[in-house]
């Protein structure tokens, strides 16, 4: 059967509205997407019927809430390729999942005069936390170059690779180009030098399927927001090895086994790093994102990006003074360009008018602004609900910025 992004729009409400007397195109996603229907009905079915604090109550709601949270565990298990669900930590996001790493694994393995090697390209959240941890460590942060097209130059990556190396950490997919890099390659030349790996893949999961054993790195962060589910929920999945030789980052409830004053025993992986009451009702939705993503299927999802894409980067260019940043060959479905004479906040608050929603600014990435040579970007990013309809009211609204503007 063909894609039918007509079908896939009626399930998500939010898409069904004016604003500013226009129709919406959202193209957003990329910052975070929309929720369909059977995510919020999965939230609200718990708050409705099932819903109690979990593995701590003997009572049924209890085991209810608790058996709906555990399943959303296996559900991310299964979806990422992991070999066991105790390698799946809930935390609150991708940017949270870095810093447990950081903050745990970093400061355990990280001394003076270590190395931990990066891109060029990274999200702040995944320069911050190591740049704080180098700090306190007396640690060096290696970055290695990426060239005009916003793709990483891999002999440049490998030869930043050295004794000293302690952790490589890297985007799996660019928020602000779009370019996915050659993780494979990455945590192969990292592994023969004996060096774990992290990879960010905030905003790979809306886009392609991911295989954590066939990728074999060692830690895997990402997002529930990005992924069609709520927001301040995400996983970071580690290797059972390490995850269960890292020391907890957080204390409090959930997280030990039994405490007296002298002294506290910690609770297996993945309870270790989840302290505290976390957000089950996130956890539940997200667990409905997941299906809901299996249901559609990455190989529609992908093909029907590439092809907006494609379809985005002509209608683009079309526009006289438009230029695009970010051109690495295969990227994913994230068109960040700046025009000529035009503010990237003026286009986008001209597009709001228009009612298209696009991200302008330095998308958390201000490096990557700095290597382009621009301060901002507007940044239209898709997903699978998105249809050309969408990318017309984009390339209308770009016109109308010009006779503003220009
Ligand atoms: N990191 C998100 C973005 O790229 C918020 O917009």
């Amino acid at each position: 059967m063909s894609f039918d992004v007509e079908r896939i729009r009626k399930e998500f409400p939010v898409l069904d509205q004016e604003i500013h007397g226009k129709p919406l195109a959202f193209l957003d996603s990329a910052a975070s997407s929309q929720k369909p229907r059977a995510v919020i009905d999965a939230i609200s079915a718990l708050y409705s019927r099932d819903y109690a604090n979990i593995h701590r109550g003997v009572y049924e709601l209890s085991q209810r809430a608790t058996r709906a949270f555990e399943a959303s565990r296996e559900k991310t298990r299964r979806f990422i390729g992991a070999a066991e669900a105790k390698e799946i930590v809930f935390v609150r996001g991708t940017t949270e999942a870095i810093n447990l790493v950081a903050q745990s694994f970093g400061r355990e393995n990280v001394g003076e005069g270590d190395e931990i090697l990066i891109t060029h390209m990274e999200h702040h959240s995944n320069i911050v936390p190591w740049q704080m941890l180098c700090r306190e460590k007396g640690a060096v942060l290696r970055v290695a170059p990426i060239d005009d097209r916003g793709a990483l130059d891999m002999e440049a990556f490998a030869s930043l690779l050295s004794d000293r190396t302690r952790i490589v950490a890297v985007s799996h997919v660019s928020n602000a180009l779009g370019t996915v890099n050659p993780v494979e390659e990455i945590v192969r030349l990292s592994h023969e030098r004996g060096v774990p790996v992290l990879l960010d893949g905030a905003q790979a999961v809306p886009h392609q399927r991911v295989d954590v054993a066939a990728l074999d790195c060692d830690f895997y962060a990402f997002s529930s927001h990005k992924l069609f589910g709520p927001s301040g929920i995400g996983v970071l999945y580690g290797k059972k090895e390490l995850l269960e030789a890292m020391p907890p980052w957080q204390g409090g409830g959930e997280m030990i086994l039994s405490v007296t004053f002298e002294d506290t025993v910690y609770n297996e992986i993945p309870h270790k790093f989840e302290a505290g009451t976390p957000d089950i009702g996130g956890v539940v939705g997200f667990g409905a994102a997941l299906d809901w993503v299996e249901e559609v299927g990455y190989d529609a999802i992908h093909a029907h990006e590439q092809e907006l894409l494609e379809y985005g980067t002509e209608a683009l260019l079309s526009v006289p003074g438009v230029r695009i940043i970010g051109t690495a060959p295969g990227k994913a479905a994230v068109l960040s360009f700046v025009m000529d004479d035009a503010h990237p906040h003026d286009i986008g608050t001209i597009l709001d008018g228009e009612g298209v929603a696009v991200r302008t600014g330095h998308h958390c990435a201000q490096p990557v602004m700095a290597r382009f040579g621009v301060p901002a970007t507007a940044r239209a990013s898709l997903a699978v609900y998105n249809n050309q309809r969408d990318l017309d009211a984009l390339v209308r609204g770009l016109h109308k910025v010009r006779e503003v503007l220009t």
